[in-house]
């Protein structure tokens, strides 16, 4: 007998979840998957709706609501941007009037090797590997199949001078452009990107397809040959330059920052040594208490640009103390590189 009340819940919820499920046919969320780990800050999502049954699909990032569509395709492709790192909840509902017909939540962890503790996703995490797998679904609409045009031959060298096509000739030739073409559009566009040679760095042949062959510096020397060169015949290497970690700073893709860094100069040197950002440690122990200027004025070397960390040191490798960026062996003559008149 007292039992009974409890079998009687369970049979209740059995039944509410099978009214829940049939209501979430009308919608099926083919990408991502729950838990999916991620490098950068855009998620793709696909949807195949059955047509007629929805009339709009609203989607909220961390409660936000971020995005409304009207499906009519039958399939429904965009993509959101993770502004924060570490775990995001993203939540799709699909409406017919007034009525929600289905709701899909993913949990999604934006990884970052800048901030220790976002640097390993929880356990359970993982990345989607989505293309491990045919999906016969996809390619309805969509190519697959890699091509030559998807790896160029080209050379920072040579690149200004060289004329390349349009926008409108990527579109339509590259594999890659349909379902990743957000990932450039930020306004500094890295080379090889920029004219979608995307295996130029990705291994088509990877165990993890399409993954990146590590330390990641030695892909980005493969075209960078000169500053390998220079920077490997220097008696200092910054430490994130000498465990191969190119992509700490520099995104492959696009930013919105000169030399396509991830934050500007002085912000990204500061995600690391923080205790420098007052400038307290050029002058020491001197009477200036409130430390030299780091960031606000203007270089008066690097004619243009503004004053930052690396108008003294060198973001990569220096044949003098403290990666300075100018050839000096005391702090006395790096001043006078400035402070002509001392
Ligand atoms: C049919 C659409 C589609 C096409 C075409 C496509 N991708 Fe993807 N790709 C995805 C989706 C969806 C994901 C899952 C992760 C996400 O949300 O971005 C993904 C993930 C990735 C990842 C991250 C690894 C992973 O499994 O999460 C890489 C790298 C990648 N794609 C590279 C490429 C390259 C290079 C090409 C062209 C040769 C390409 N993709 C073509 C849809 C596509
Ligand atoms: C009915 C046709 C159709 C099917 C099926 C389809 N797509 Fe798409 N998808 C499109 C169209 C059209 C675009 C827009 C392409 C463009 O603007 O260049 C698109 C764009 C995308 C984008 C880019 C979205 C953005 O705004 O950045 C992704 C990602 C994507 N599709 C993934 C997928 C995945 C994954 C599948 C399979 C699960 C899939 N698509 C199946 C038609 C389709
Ligand atoms: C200069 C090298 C380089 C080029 C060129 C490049 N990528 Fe990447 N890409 C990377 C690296 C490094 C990662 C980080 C993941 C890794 O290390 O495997 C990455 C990650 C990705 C991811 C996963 C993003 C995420 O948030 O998880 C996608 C998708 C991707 N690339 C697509 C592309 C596409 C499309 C192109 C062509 C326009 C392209 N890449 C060109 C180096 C490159
Ligand atoms: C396939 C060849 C290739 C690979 C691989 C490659 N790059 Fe590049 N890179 C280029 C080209 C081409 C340019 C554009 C040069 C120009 O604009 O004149 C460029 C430009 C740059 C710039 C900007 C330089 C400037 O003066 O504005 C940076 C920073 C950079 N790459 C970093 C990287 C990093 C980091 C990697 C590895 C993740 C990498 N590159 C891998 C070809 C490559
Ligand atoms: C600690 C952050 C950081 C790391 C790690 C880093 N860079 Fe840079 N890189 C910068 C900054 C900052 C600049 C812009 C310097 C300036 O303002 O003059 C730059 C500029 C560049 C440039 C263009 C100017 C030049 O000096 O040739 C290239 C190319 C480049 N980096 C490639 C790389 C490669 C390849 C790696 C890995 C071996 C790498 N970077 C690692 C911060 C970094
Ligand atoms: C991802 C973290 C990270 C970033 C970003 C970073 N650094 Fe470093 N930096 C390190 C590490 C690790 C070391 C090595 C620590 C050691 O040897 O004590 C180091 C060492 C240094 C040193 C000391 C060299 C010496 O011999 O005294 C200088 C100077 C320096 N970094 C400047 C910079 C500048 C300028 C930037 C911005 C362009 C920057 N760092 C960005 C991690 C970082
Ligand atoms: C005007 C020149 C100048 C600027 C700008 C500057 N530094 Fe320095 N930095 C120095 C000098 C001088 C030293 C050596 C101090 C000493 O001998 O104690 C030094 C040393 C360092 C060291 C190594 C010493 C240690 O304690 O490990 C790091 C790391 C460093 N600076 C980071 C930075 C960062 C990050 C910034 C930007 C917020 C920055 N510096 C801006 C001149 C400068
Ligand atoms: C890369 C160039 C550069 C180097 C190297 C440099 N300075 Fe400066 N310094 C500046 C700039 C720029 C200012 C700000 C001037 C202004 O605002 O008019 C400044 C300001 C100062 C000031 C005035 C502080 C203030 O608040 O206005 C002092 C003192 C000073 N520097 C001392 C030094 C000493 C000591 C060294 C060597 C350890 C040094 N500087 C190295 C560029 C530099």
């Amino acid at each position: 007998m007292r039992l009974m009340p409890v079998v009687y819940i369970v049979s209740y919820l059995l039944i509410t979840s099978i009214a829940a499920n049939a209501g979430q046919e009308v919608i099926v969320l083919h990408t991502p998957p729950d838990r999916t780990v991620i490098e950068y800050d855009i998620l793709n999502l696909s949807l195949e709706v059955t047509k007629g049954a929805v009339d709009l699909i609203k989607v909220t990032v961390d409660g936000k609501d971020r995005k409304e569509i009207v499906p009519d395709l039958g399939f429904e492709c965009f993509s959101v941007i993770l502004n924060k790192l570490g775990t995001s909840t993203v939540e799709v509902s699909a409406f017919k009037g007034e009525t929600l017909v289905a709701t899909f939540v993913r949990n999604v962890f934006r990884r970052s090797d800048l901030v220790g503790e976002y640097r390993k996703p929880p356990l359970s995490f993982k990345i989607s590997g989505f293309h491990m797998e045919a999906h016969p679904e996809c390619r309805k609409c969509h190519v697959l199949e890699v091509s030559g045009y998807d790896k160029k031959p080209i050379s920072p060298s040579t690149f200004a001078s060289e004329k390349f096509s349009s926008e409108q000739i990527f579109a339509a030739t590259s594999t890659c452009y349909s379902c990743h073409k957000s990932i450039t559009k930020k306004p500094y566009v890295h080379g090889p990107a920029s004219v979608w040679s995307c295996l130029s760095c990705h291994d088509n042949n990877a165990a993890i397809r399409y993954s990146v062959r590590k330390p990641v510096k030695d892909v980005c020397y493969g075209c960078h040959v000169e500053q390998k060169k220079e920077w490997n015949s220097k008696k200092y290497i910054h430490g994130p330059v000498n465990v191969g970690k190119c992509t700490i700073c520099h995104s492959p893709h696009s930013s919105n920052y000169a030399f396509n860094l991830f934050k500007s100069t002085w912000d990204l040197c500061v995600n690391c040594h923080a205790e420098k950002a007052t400038g307290q440690h050029v002058l020491g122990d001197t009477m200036f208490k409130k430390g030299h200027p780091t960031k606000g004025r203007k270089d008066p070397v690097r004619i243009g640009k503004e004053l930052t960390c690396a108008s003294c040191h060198n973001p990569h490798a220096s044949n003098y103390p403290h990666l300075w960026a100018f050839e000096v062996n005391d702090v006395f003559e790096l001043c006078k590189k400035c402070h002509f008149d001392k």
